[in-house]
């Protein structure tokens, strides 16, 4: 499978992909265009040229206005009579897909295998309401964040209490240092208070986040990465790293996936220097944070999540 970055889609480049259909359900050919905004270096969907694309085949995210907004992006960019193959479990999304593209004017075939719906579709000739779902599901500025955000997102319209109590927790930092899965950029804010701080990484592998964040963010100290924080981007003898880690991959809880970021933090750290992590309190972080660091404090506790401390 294909990724790209922003740029037109020629002719041998007309199916999409969003996300990773199972195998067993849908065909998804070897050079077909990536456009999950989840997967770095994927191509941008709502950049692809209204009615272009021969086909196109969707996992469905699981939110409702974010589903819906990739449904009616996906049915902009077919050609009329393009076919369209869209998945989701059932207990995701999945049950109500067939009715959400009906509501777009498609004719549906639903069917039922392995805990998911798959619906075929082919997009008509005057697809209704897009725009509705589009605007819908657009990136805004959040009065509950005072920040822009888009659905989909993580804690898209609310601060997470967890972000709010690292937040609290956090002292004046200083130097070079990186926020590993930055979200919008709540954390950025009081980071940069300190002019001490020289320079800051926001990185997240969510391109609808790190989009938000440029528009959020506006410092000369700040540099944005769309990639995997476990790899990327090369950053070594850092002075300080903040991080709220996810702990779901794909939808389900995925532990490892926090615990990488706490090793990766690790990694780029120069000795002497400092994560600030807050976890659920739930989350097993204490087990990978004191073998690694020389130094783990426990350093605020409330509402179910923990605020550490740790120094390599
Ligand atoms: C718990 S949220 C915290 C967001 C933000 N720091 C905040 O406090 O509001 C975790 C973030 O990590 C991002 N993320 C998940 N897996 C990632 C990965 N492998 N690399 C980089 N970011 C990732 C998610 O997109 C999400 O924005």
């Amino acid at each position: 499978m294909r990724r790209s970055g922003r740029f037109g889609l020629n002719q041998q480049d007309s199916f999409c992909v969003y996300g990773a259909p199972s195998v067993e359900l849908a065909t998804v050919p070897a050079g077909a265009v990536q456009v999950s905004p989840l997967i770095p270096g994927a191509a941008v969907l709502e950049d692809i040229a209204p009615a272009s694309l021969s086909a196109m085949v969707v996992a469905a995210p699981p939110g409702t206005v974010e589903r819906r907004y990739v449904l009616a992006q996906a049915l902009r960019a077919l050609k009329p009579g393009a076919p369209l193959t869209v998945m989701a479990p059932k207990e995701k999304g999945g049950a109500r897909l067939a009715k959400e593209l009906q509501a777009f004017g498609c004719a549906v075939e639903d069917i039922g295998r392995r805990h998911q719906r798959i619906c075929h579709s082919v997009r008509p000739e005057a697809p209704t309401g897009l725009d509705a779902a589009i605007a819908a599901g657009a990136p805004r500025l959040v009065e509950a964040l005072g920040q822009w955000s888009q659905p989909g997102v993580f804690s898209w319209d609310r601060p997470d209490p967890g972000t709010l109590l690292l937040i609290s927790a956090l002292p004046a930092l200083s130097g070079r240092g990186a926020d590993l899965g930055c979200g919008v950029g709540l954390l950025a804010a009081p980071v940069l208070a300190n002019p001490q701080v020289a320079h800051l990484d926001l990185i997240d592998i969510d391109r609808r986040a790190i989009e938000a964040a440029r528009r959020n963010i506006d410092d000369p100290r700040v540099a944005f990465h769309w990639s995997d924080a476990r790899s990327a981007p090369a950053l070594e003898g850092l002075d300080f790293v903040v991080m709220n880690p996810p702990f779901h991959d794909g939808g389900a809880e995925d532990k490892t996936l926090g615990q990488a970021f706490v090793r990766r933090s690790h990694q780029i750290l120069r000795k002497g220097g400092t994560v600030w992590l807050v976890a659920n309190r739930h989350l097993p972080y204490e087990g990978v944070l004191t073998p690694l660091f020389a130094k783990v404090a426990l350093k605020a506790e409330a509402g179910g999540f923990k605020v550490y401390e740790a120094q390599t």
